[in-house]
């Protein structure tokens, strides 16, 4: 006889064969077991080392089905299974079917369709029914039929049992029914809230977007005008008016300084202004481009290309092409000297015209 043997808790007592310690998880608790014959079967363990005694001894062969158990969700027979192989899986048993410590649905069905006489076979089939439910809502006779095929009862039959698996199957389905109706009239009654911001940032998208109308005679135009946030109207309606300038009179003379006149676009949304250059505030009335020649509604301003060599309404500027030879009215003639700078880096200057044939330029005299 070796050490190893001589040491063994049943050494002095004769009984040599291997335990092991683990631990059960039964119904969601932990529960030590300690120096078991490894042989031991999980319905032995349960029921004489941790005192669950709701699962029956009936053969202990696998074939009465009064010792079924849940193991990680599967339906066994406790007296076929070694309770040290199930020390990592998830055990239930009829104990643990109630929580609140009353029948559970399978249980009270059960009992009120008279499926229980002497009740030995009766823990075996609860779990069998719950395990089929699990798998199986709404299962049909032969399918009841074939699941509690494994568990025998000699004393009621099984009329009982079956009628039970309807009467749970329609009343969870009437509960789950009745859960979604509630939570489908819960849903209705509620209103989507749409904060007011969201409208208007809509709106600026699309507008951003270019996809609504910019004609004044639209009436989706004005639909949408409703929606400008009345924020940014106050804020367009407050901004100073833009200077108007000169009206466009033609080309100047030379060495005319040129006001600058350019100006950016306008933003979205700001008063347009009609002597002012830029894209007009949406909403602005859109007028069509003129036919050639056709005065202009601003008096005073471009009326049409003149003829050649008609002077401008405008004295002391340009009065047609001079003759060769003629001084131009801005003495000094050209000296580079810079007038005026346009918004597209355009530069001004003075200038003399080409002198008459035959005049020498100063230059010349030093040629
Ligand atoms: Fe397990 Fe009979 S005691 S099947
Ligand atoms: Fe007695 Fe089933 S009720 S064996």
């Amino acid at each position: 006889m070796t050490d190893e043997l001589l040491n063994h808790p049943g050494a002095l007592t004769g009984d040599v064969r291997p335990t092991a310690s683990y631990t059960l998880r039964v119904n969601g608790v932990e529960r030590p077991v300690s120096d078991a014959w490894i042989g031991e079967s999980l319905l032995y363990v349960l029921r004489e080392r941790l005192g669950l005694a709701g699962a029956k001894d009936g053969c202990e062969q696998g074939e009465c089905g009064a010792c079924s158990v849940q193991v990680d969700g599967q339906l066994v027979n406790g007296c076929l299974v070694p309770a040290a192989l199930a020390a990592d899986s998830e055990i239930n048993t009829v104990e643990g079917l109630s929580g609140s410590g009353g029948a559970s649905d399978v249980q009270q069905a059960l009992a009120d369709s008279g499926a229980v006489q002497c009740g030995y076979c009766t823990p075996g089939l609860a779990m069998a029914v719950h395990d089929l439910l699990q798998r199986n809502h709404r299962p049909s006779e032969i399918e009841a039929r074939q699941a509690l095929c494994g568990n025998l009862c000699r004393c009621t039959g099984y009329r009982g049992a079956l009628a039970a698996v309807q009467t749970v199957a329609e009343a969870r389905e009437a509960a789950l029914e009745a859960e979604l109706d509630a939570a489908e009239q819960a849903a209705a009654t509620v209103e989507p809230v749409v904060p007011a911001q969201a409208t208007e940032q809509s709106f600026a998208d699309l507008a951003l977007a270019g996809e609504l109308p910019l004609y004044a005679d639209s009436e989706l135009w004005h639909e949408a005008d409703q929606l400008i946030p009345p924020q940014a109207q106050a804020q367009a309606q407050a901004q100073p008016p833009r200077p108007v300038e000169p009206a466009w009179s033609g080309t100047p003379a030379h060495g005319t300084a040129v006001p600058v006149g350019w100006e950016p676009t306008p933003a979205h949304g700001t008063a347009a202004d009609a002597a002012v250059y830029g894209t007009p505030a949406h909403g602005t009335p859109y007028l069509p481009t003129p036919p050639h020649g056709t005065p202009h509604q601003d008096p005073g301003v471009y009326e049409g290309t003149p003829p050649h060599g008609t002077p401008q309404q405008d004295p002391g500027v340009y009065e047609g092409t001079p003759p060769h030879g003629t001084p131009q009215q801005d003495a000094g003639g050209y000296d580079g000297t810079v007038y005026a700078t346009d918004g597209y880096g355009h530069q001004y200057t003075g200038y003399d015209a080409t002198p008459a044939h035959g005049i020498r330029l100063p230059e010349d005299e030093n040629a």
